[in-house]
């Protein structure tokens, strides 16, 4: 059926949903797909009552166009909440980390670089921003990436808090910047909209006090919760090879709690965690929600977005991962096969 359909396959190959639905058809029957499939299947229902869910930190992303501050922003935040004692511990850039405020209040912040486009995480189904801080220099137009940023941001839900940045340059417009906002339908709290904005200078850290006070209101607003008492699930934020210390993974933890000896499955890496350490290289025992934590342990370098659980059978685990790998290179395997099919109809 699937040559007659001009479909070249042999008998252990697996189906796209369409040509199976075909197949099926020229033999009378008609298929059900279950929504259980493979990924879904490993994954647990949230049965957290009322009583389970306690507050957590906000996540906020911090995006904008290229070179407008979003790195300057975070770096002035974390610098200046730096609990005494801690100092001097700063050591490398991580694109995820916790601060706590003077009030004792956290805040999660993740950044992602004006090049790189935030789709690749949405695109995963990984909601996981409770909050966007959109940063626009003001000495410089509202431009396509910070466009892209807010519309993100709109259609996903997250409310916005804009950062007019470089307010200290003498070129600083920041009301041309409300301007071209409110021609997109951003009107701010200034000109009687209600997305918050705040004008800011984060390299001499210039009303930072104050957008972090506007963070802080709107996380108040959402009411934001998790259980920590369950096993961890979460979404990697970013994961490399060390040459001294193997793969490190940076993952953030969105329900239950972490602990080193924690069996993982990221995406279709797995292991178990060796060690966990803060974003300055403190070593951790626990991490729970809102918490972002960098991992030892796992085989490989897991994907930003992909998610990750905890599993109590390690079998189940790697057989798991076994099958993403499995799926995964059957997929390449025929993406190369079109691609040469391709070529050779160019050839002729
Ligand atoms: P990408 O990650 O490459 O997208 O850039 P970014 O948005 O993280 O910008 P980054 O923080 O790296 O800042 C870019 C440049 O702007 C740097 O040279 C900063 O020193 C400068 N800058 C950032 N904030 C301010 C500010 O408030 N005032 C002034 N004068 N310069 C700033
Ligand atoms: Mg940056």
């Amino acid at each position: 059926a699937c040559f007659s359909l001009g479909v070249m396959v042999t008998m252990n190959q697996r189906l796209e949903a369409d040509t199976l639905l075909l197949v099926a058809d020229e033999f009378g029957y008609k298929i059900e797909f279950s929504d259980a499939d493979l990924e879904e299947s490993a994954i647990e229902e949230d049965t957290d009552t009322e009583e389970d869910l306690l507050p957590r930190a906000p996540i906020v992303t911090v995006m904008g166009h290229v070179d407008h501050g979003k790195t300057s922003l975070l770096d002035y935040i974390r610098k200046t909440n730096v609990i005494a004692g801690e100092s001097g511990g700063i050591t490398q850039h991580i694109g995820a980390y916790n601060v706590q405020l003077e009030n004792g209040q956290r805040i999660t912040f993740l950044d992602t670089p004006g090049h790189e486009a935030f789709t690749a995480m949405r695109a995963r189904g990984a909601q996981i921003t409770d909050i966007a801080i959109i940063v626009i220099a003001a000495d410089d137009d509202v431009m396509p990436q910070t466009k892209e940023a807010i519309s993100h941001a709109q259609a996903a839900g997250v409310p916005m808090i804009i950062a007019l940045n470089k307010v200290d340059k003498p070129n600083a417009n920041p009301d041309n910047v409300r301007q071209q906002l409110s021609s997109m339908n951003v009107l701010v709290e200034e000109w009687g909209g209600n997305v918050q904005s705040q004008e800011v200078s984060a390299k001499f850290g210039n009303n930072m006090d104050a957008l972090l006070d506007k963070v802080l209101l709107q996380a108040e607003m959402l009411e934001l919760k998790a259980n920590p008492n369950k096993n961890a699930q979460g979404v990697v934020i970013e994961a490399s090879l060390d040459k001294g210390r193997g793969y490190i993974s940076t993952i953030l933890v969105q329900s239950g709690t972490l602990k080193v000896g924690d069996y993982v499955l990221a995406g279709k890496n797995h292991g178990k965690v060796k060690a966990m350490l803060d974003e300055r290289g403190k070593p951790l025992e626990s991490a729970g929600p809102s918490i972002p934590v960098t991992i030892l342990g796992l085989d490989g370098a897991p994907t930003a977005g992909d998610k990750f659980r905890v599993f109590e059978d390690e079998r189940e685990a790697k057989s798991i991962a076994t099958k993403r790998e499995q799926l995964q290179r059957e997929q390449s395997i025929r993406t190369k096969k079109h691609l040469t099919l391709d070529e050779l109809g160019r050839r002729i």
